[in-house]
């Protein structure tokens, strides 16, 4: 029994795009994308609900389609682009006037532009 509980997790190293930026991780393979993303990136605006791909509260956008991140691992998503509630909002906030989507507006995006057309060029 004991034995069993010390058995080694098997960990996987993945390059993730969140947000735009480059993630490199290490973390067990049967994590999660919510809970690498709240756990290991402390990404806590994706939430969690039912984790069984009902409630659409962990809703993240997948190369700019909505995808259910309780459903899905980190490993499937390697190379697209991750998109959070953070990172649905431009940054800094000074120079940009779109506001930032609601969850229900999240769920409901058919195709999120990858950039944010209302910040001024620098
Ligand atoms: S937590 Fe409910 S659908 Fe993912």
């Amino acid at each position: 029994m004991k034995e069993e509980l010390l058995r080694d997790v098997e960990m996987v190293s993945l390059a993730l795009d969140i947000n735009g930026e480059p993630t490199p991780l290490l973390v067990p393979v049967h994590k999660t994308l919510l809970e690498v993303l709240r756990e290991d990136m402390n990404l806590t605006g994706t939430k969690h609900g039912c984790e069984l791909g009902e409630c659409g509260t962990c809703t993240v956008l997948v190369d700019g389609q909505p995808e259910l991140s309780c459903l899905i691992l980190p490993i499937q998503i390697e190379g697209r682009a991750i998109t959070t509630v953070e990172g649905a909002s431009c940054l800094p906030r000074a120079r940009c006037s779109r506001p930032i989507p609601s969850r229900r507006a999240m769920r409901s995006v058919k195709r999120w532009p990858a950039t944010c057309a209302a910040a001024p060029a620098t």
